[in-house]
């Protein structure tokens, strides 16, 4: 123990040990309230650290290269000792970020959390989200399958349908006249580490950012402003040991479903694991039907339910740019937003009605995206895509007009 004790002391004369645990967990003040909606930061973490870990041992046995990537793949999972369980856990790790990941951004809507003072908490948040989009998409060509060619075939060709440099873009995307081994190469390189460095740096700020304005909670009721005598927020505990033990809890329970999942199907119904993707990719050979997975699928709905040409502008240069500001606009929520009251339990009956139909709105677009499109499919796709995007535009009105209960001074339950 006292070498233990000499050892610490050596270690922070030269390096902020101590100080850095004390600010971020043990003298770090949370409010005394967080629910259900809170563990989805930590499991968020938790399923990062396991996509890093379980993408290393993939990478030691996959060969980007378009000659052997698939069968690559099917040896982790057939003779690689464990390569079976490293890969769907990989697999389903990506359904889950995204799973988590809409989850904790849920919660912000619930609490009002991106309000100020931490609107470049969510900002962000916002940017770890498009890392996040971005992860998967180059993920997602890797093991070289039909789903993974055409899909990528698919989301190429949305930036050649860019007015006067599409062409270009796309080329310079490929890195050739069509998808081949150099995109294979390239796209290799962004998930293995460009994309990933990116989201580990976006994290750390994400989470300092949250540590210097300090956690929203379900009341929405700033801790910061009942302190006792000795400046420790009255409706605060410390982080750790209190919140560490709380998401231990999480991280078990998450753990149960998760390994569900890996275990008895990993496939998640086609979902997580898309059907055509078992076949090798085949330039010359479009499946019948292609769709993206699951989390990208209410997007997809929103690119496709642009049926008409503006003038020069194609319907299709349309949706993307209809699909790009339905992800943008959420960037603007915390100007958007004009309640004086953050937390739902203090939002009036517009607010919540509002936020139901976007979660609906959300929900059946993502199912739409699922589809073939038929001509009631791509109207109901219309519809919700007003619905999704009437939530944003008539923020400012609603938010406004609402009428709020009044918040307390300290945190309720
Ligand atoms: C890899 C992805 C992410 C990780 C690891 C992460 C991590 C965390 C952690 C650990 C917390 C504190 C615990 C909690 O409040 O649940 C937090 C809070 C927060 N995060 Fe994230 N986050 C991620 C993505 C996002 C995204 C995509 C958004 C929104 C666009 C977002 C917005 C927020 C907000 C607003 C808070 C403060 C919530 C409050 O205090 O009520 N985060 N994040």
């Amino acid at each position: 123990m006292g070498m233990l004790i000499s050892l610490r002391d050596w270690i922070d004369a030269r390096f902020p040990m101590t100080k850095m645990w004390e600010e971020h967990l043990s003298k770090y003040y949370a409010p005394k309230n967080f629910n259900f909606w809170y563990y989805f930061g930590s499991l968020a973490l938790l399923v990062l650290v396991i996509q890093i870990i379980s993408g290393i041992f993939l990478t030691m046995n996959f060969k980007p290269d378009a000659e052997h990537a698939f069968a690559s793949v099917e040896y982790i999972m057939r003779d690689v000792e464990w390569g079976w369980l490293i890969r769907y856990i990989h697999s389903t790790g990506a359904s889950a970020f995204f799973i988590v990941v809409y989850l904790h951004m849920f919660r912000g809507l619930l609490y009002g959390s991106y309000k100020g003072p931490r609107e470049l908490i969510w900002i962000f948040g916002m940017l770890i989200y498009l890392a996040l989009m971005a992860e998967a998409f180059f993920g997602y060509l890797l093991p070289w399958g039909q789903m993974s060619y055409w899909g990528a075939q698919v989301i190429i060709s949305l930036f050649g349908a860019i007015p006067v440099i599409g062409d270009d873009l796309a080329l310079w995307i490929r890195g050739d006249f069509v998808i081949s081994d150099a995109t294979l190469n390239r796209f290799f390189a962004m998930h293995v580490i460009a994309v990933p460095l990116v989201l580990l740096i976006l994290v750390v700020v994400h989470i300092l950012a949250l540590h210097e304005v300090g956690s929203n909670n379900p009341d929405g009721v700033e801790i910061k402003k009942n302190k006792n005598e000795n400046g420790i927020p009255k409706d605060g505990i410390p982080f750790h040991p209190y919140y560490t033990v709380k998401d231990i809890v999480g991280v078990v329970v998450f753990l149960m479903f998760f390994s569900i999942v890996v275990f008895f199907v990993p496939e998640g119904g086609g979902y997580f694991m898309e059907p055509p993707n078992f076949e090798p990719a085949d330039p010359l050979k479009t499946p019948a039907h292609i769709a993206p997975v699951w989390y990208f699928t209410p997007y997809y709905a929103i690119l496709r339910a642009v049926t008409i040409d503006l003038g020069p502008l194609s319907a299709k240069f349309l949706g993307v740019i209809l699909m790009g500001a339905a992800v943008v606009i959420l960037f603007f929520l915390p100007w958007l937003d004009r309640s004086p009251v953050k937390s739902i339990r203090y939002r009036g009956p517009v607010y919540k009605f509002m936020l139901g139909a976007f979660v609906v709105a959300f929900v059946v677009l993502g199912w739409l995206g699922t589809q073939a499109p038929t001509e009631g499919k791509t109207m109901l796709a219309q519809l919700f895509t007003a619905v999704y995007f009437a939530f944003f535009l008539l923020m400012p009105i609603y938010t406004k007009l609402d009428r709020t209960k009044p918040v307390p001074d300290r945190v309720t339950g």
